[in-house]
């Protein structure tokens, strides 16, 4: 079972970082297939935080090879100051490989994204402001630079060119804003060159190559289902497709060679900038969730919104996804409430609605149906089996698991690498 994908059930932060990290020591390559640095992924190796953003959280497993896909979209100072301080913290970062066909998140798609969102006011997707949306728009209207454009500098400038030709009208008429100069961002983006040129490579082959020699091969979702471009609360998404498909387009590999797709899902539900967001908490329990489970944006600083666990976003993740486990994460913030409230359906304009509307309009007017399930008080920290576990912590994982449509195949009990029950192995 070499290709495993593993990605985000709800809405981002589920801790897909943790998941990866506990994995990374068994497996081959680790691959981030989409997204960018709006990602923020908290590894907790012993007394050790790590907070990632655009490198593949395998990074940190020594035999782990990490890989940035042609689907990723990379901004060159982040990535570079990332490896700065993996490195400072004595971690080899040597082996990473970046594919030359990931498209580069230039000054200008930071500038626009900003620009853009001010603009929109009221109506603002609150994006991390890191040019995600504009460099994906810059791909899709093809107007794009790509990591191997920085090795010829005759494209490179025809292709700032061709990109600001458009923008510097926007920005100015438009945004009131000075119009940016093609030579500085090309003098910019060639002074980046020579750096990431020993990461720069063909990871298509080099994926295919390990999954024909039986390699394991990890694929690492970005964000959640629901902020997929696609299948996502659009237009409260990002821009990209961090859903399975995701991986085989980001990262070059067909879907017959994907092999189990585990869905990261916590035990309530979190989500960061705009949108709707059915069980979204207002009261002391909100602020209780937040509190206790540190629900503070790794990339942003902005405090995540916080409500209780959505069966029905979890079941419409394993439906779009095929998800073959889940991996439930953050039940020890849970420990302590008496009841646990779990939204197991949607009234919609006085109708019960077991799955996710597809009409935006309905999912705006979702109000949850709560089934209450009887909530412990024992600490769950230390617990290293599904045995270990107070009775009701058990039933409360059950009872998620029948309504999610796929099988829990490990818990998570703390932030740390081995505060985790592993239910079912996962290679
Ligand atoms: P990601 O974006 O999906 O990688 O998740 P984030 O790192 O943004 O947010 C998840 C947070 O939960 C991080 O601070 C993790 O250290 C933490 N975390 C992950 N799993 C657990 C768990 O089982 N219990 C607790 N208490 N914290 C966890
Ligand atoms: P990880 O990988 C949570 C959200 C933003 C915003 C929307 C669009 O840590 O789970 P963007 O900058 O991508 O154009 O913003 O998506 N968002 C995330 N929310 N976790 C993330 O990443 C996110 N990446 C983007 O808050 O609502
Ligand atoms: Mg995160």
């Amino acid at each position: 079972m070499p290709a495993l994908v593993l990605l985000g059930a709800q809405w981002g932060d589920e801790g897909k970082g943790k998941a990866t990290d506990l994995l990374g020591g068994s497996v081959d390559y680790v691959v981030r297939y989409q997204g960018g640095n709006n990602a923020g992924h908290t590894v907790v190796v012993g007394d050790q935080k790590y907070a990632l953003h655009l490198l593949p959280s395998g990074i940190l497993s020594p035999g782990c090879t990490p890989v940035i896909g042609n689907g990723v979209v990379v901004d060159p100072s982040v990535l570079f100051s990332e490896l700065n301080g993996l490195n400072e913290r004595g971690v080899d970062t040597s082996k990473l490989l970046i594919s030359g066909n990931a498209h580069i998140i230039t000054p200008y798609n930071v500038t626009v994204d900003k620009v853009t969102e001010r603009f929109l006011g009221k109506r603002k997707i609150g994006t991390t402001g890191r040019g995600i949306g504009p460099t994906y728009a810059d791909k899709i209207n093809r107007v794009g630079i790509r990591v191997q454009d920085l090795y010829d500098e005759s494209i490179l400038t025809q292709k700032v060119e061709a990109a600001l030709d458009v923008k510097n009208q926007m920005l100015t008429k438009l945004y009131n804003r000075r119009a940016i100069a093609v030579d500085q961002v090309v003098e910019e983006l060639l002074g980046y060159a020579e750096r990431l040129q020993p990461y720069v490579a063909d990871t298509v082959l080099v994926l295919n190559q390990a999954l024909e020699q039986d390699k394991v091969v990890l694929f690492e979702g970005g964000q959640g289902t629901l902020l997929d471009i696609d299948h996502g609360t659009y237009p409260f998404v990002t821009s990209s497709n961090p859903t399975a498909g995701g991986a085989c387009t980001g990262a070059g590999v067909g879907p017959t060679k994907i092999s189990r797709v585990i869905g990261i899902l916590k035990a309530y539900t979190t989500r960061v900038g705009s949108g709707p967001f059915p069980t979204e908490l207002f009261d002391e329990d909100g602020e209780a969730l937040r509190r206790i489970g540190g629900e503070r944006g790794v990339t942003t600083g902005r405090d995540r919104r916080c409500g209780w666990f959505d069966a029905v976003i979890a079941r419409y993740a394993t439906r779009v996804n095929g998800l073959t486990d889940f991996f439930l994460t953050k039940l020890d913030v849970l420990t302590g409430w008496e009841q646990i409230p779990v939204c197991v359906a949607y009234e919609i304009d006085g109708r019960r609605v077991e799955e996710l509307p597809y009409s935006q309009t309905d999912f705006h007017h979702a109000k949850p149906v709560y089934e209450t399930l009887p909530g412990w008080s024992e600490d769950i920290t230390k617990a290293k089996s599904f045995s270990d576990l107070p009775k009701n912590a058990q039933n409360y994982v059950k009872a998620l698991e029948e309504m999610s449509g796929a099988p829990i195949s490990a818990i998570g009990v703390g932030p740390g690498r081995d505060e985790t029950i592993e239910v079912n192995s996962f290679l």
